[in-house]
């Protein structure tokens, strides 16, 4: 079956500076795949050049069977991928309604609305709402909504878990599982790292722009091989 998400000698920076230093990953199609790494590591630097955000200077990224490089952020959203971006990336003076509005296709609006509010009841009751006088966790719930909105064959979580209390966290984990089980593939960035194991078949480690594990979670898991890769700040699963 062709991949998802297929890297290969992917490198990228901002200037003259590289970040990333020749990654390889591969997301299969139907797949959880976790990418872990401690800060300043170069994972949003990644999924940024995935989505096409930021453009590499050297390697490839292949969408769905297709060399990516001549197609726009927005040509890769329409051919079904959705990047959520850390720190929110909601348009914050907008009304709740109106952010939704924007994540849906043209001509399919009040459909858009109608998934959100299906995945998170609490958006419903807030659609008049300034998106930026939400709270953090019903901010973040705007934001990963577009994952359902969008019916998106891949999904780049950045972070999504970021600042939220617990029991909102688990809405957040339990709304990336139902899009899986839709058959969206996930490559998820996830300070934590046990429930972003937990759903994951693969993890990736990059450490300072470059792949230093790549295995199944459950190797991962294994204490030793955590603690080589994650350091002493994490706690084995
Ligand atoms: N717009 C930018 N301009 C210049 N340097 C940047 C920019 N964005 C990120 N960097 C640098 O690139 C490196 C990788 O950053 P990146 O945001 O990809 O890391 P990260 O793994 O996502 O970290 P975190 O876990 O803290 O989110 C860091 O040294 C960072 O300072
Ligand atoms: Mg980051």
């Amino acid at each position: 079956m062709t991949a998802a998400l297929h890297v290969s000698g992917l490198r990228a920076g901002y200037g003259r500076t590289e970040v990333l230093r020749g990654i390889d990953i591969v997301v299969d199609s139907g797949s959880v795949v976790a990418l872990l790494g401690a800060n300043g590591a170069g994972k949003s630097t990644l999924l940024k050049t995935i989505s096409g955000l930021l453009p590499p200077t050297e390697g490839t990224v292949e969408l769905f069977g297709e060399n990516a490089a001549k197609q726009s952020p927005a040509r890769r959203t329409a051919r079904g991928l959705c990047h959520i971006p850390e720190g929110r990336g909601i348009f914050r003076s907008l009304t709740v309604k109106e952010n939704l509005e924007l994540q849906g296709a043209p001509g399919k609006r009040a459909e858009a609305i109608a998934s959100a509010v299906e995945s998170f009841p609490i958006l419903g009751e807030r659609l008049s709402q300034v998106a930026g006088t939400l709270s953090g966790g019903q901010q973040q719930m705007l934001s990963v909504a577009r994952a359902y909105v969008q019916h998106p064959k891949l999904v780049l979580v950045d972070e999504a878990s970021l600042g939220l209390a617990p029991v909102i966290v688990d809405d957040i984990f339990r709304f990336l599982a139902s899009i899986t089980q839709k058959g969206a593939s996930l490559l998820i960035v996830d300070q934590f790292v046990a429930r972003a194991l937990s759903m994951a078949s693969r993890a990736y480690v990059l450490n300072r722009g470059v792949i230093t594990f790549n295995g199944t979670a459950d190797e991962l898991r294994q204490e030793d091989v955590f603690q080589r890769y994650l350091g002493e700040g994490n706690e084995a699963p």
